[in-house]
């Protein structure tokens, strides 16, 4: 699938709040730029459920920036309790911009919207995670302030293999 390059334009980019037309248009950007390559490493893979929950439970943090009547990128959040802490936080799930249009200050717009909405909604802290490859999301949450760094380790067992426990007897 491909997308079209964007002519510039003079319309001035709004991010709003995501309505049940635009779930297409993000479910189609989120298929570009969330890739196969880009999932393989995360527990989450990109879905229309993964839309549409979100959209149903959280609808103030689910935003589109548009120009025009063209969605260009998007920000998908929740808001978590964690067992044993006062703290509500704001967790940024999704956050794409179309590939051609990417380092325009896209991502930025969508980024502070989210944060002032998850303020409003009580969050005290944001959290975000990515692969430790992607260094332009890393670049991108550092410059808007994000730090202590956490490393995750995933590991997978493949469950159509046979497999001797460790230490069996043959
Ligand atoms: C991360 C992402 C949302 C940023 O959106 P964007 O519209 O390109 O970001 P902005 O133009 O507002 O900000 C640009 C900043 O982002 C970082 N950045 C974005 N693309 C980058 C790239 N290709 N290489 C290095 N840094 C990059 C830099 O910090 C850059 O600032 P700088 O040029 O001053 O160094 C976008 O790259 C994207 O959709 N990536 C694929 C999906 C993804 O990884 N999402 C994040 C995890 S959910």
């Amino acid at each position: 699938m491909s997308e079209t390059t964007t002519e510039p334009s003079e319309e001035a980019v709004r991010v709003r709040e995501m309505i049940i037309d635009d779930l297409s248009e993000v479910f189609h950007i989120g298929e570009m730029v969330f890739t196969a390559d880009y999932s393989q490493s995360l527990y989450r893979t990109w879905d229309e459920y993964e839309i549409t929950t979100l959209f149903n439970s959280d609808n103030e943090l689910c935003l589109v920036a548009e120009q025009g009547d063209r969605v260009l990128g998007f920000a998908l959040g929740t808001t978590v309790k964690k067992h044993n802490s006062p703290w509500k936080y704001g967790y940024l799930v999704w956050l794409g911009v179309r590939r051609d249009l990417q380092q325009a200050g896209v991502g930025e717009r969508l980024f502070r919207e989210m944060k002032r909405r998850m303020r409003e909604q009580g969050a005290r802290m944001i959290i975000v995670d990515t692969s430790a490859d992607n260094l332009p999301a890393i670049r991108f949450f550092e410059k808007h302030g994000f730090n202590n760094k956490q490393e995750h380790v995933y590991m997978t067992l493949n469950l159509t293999r046979k497999t001797k426990k460790k230490g069996a007897k043959k």
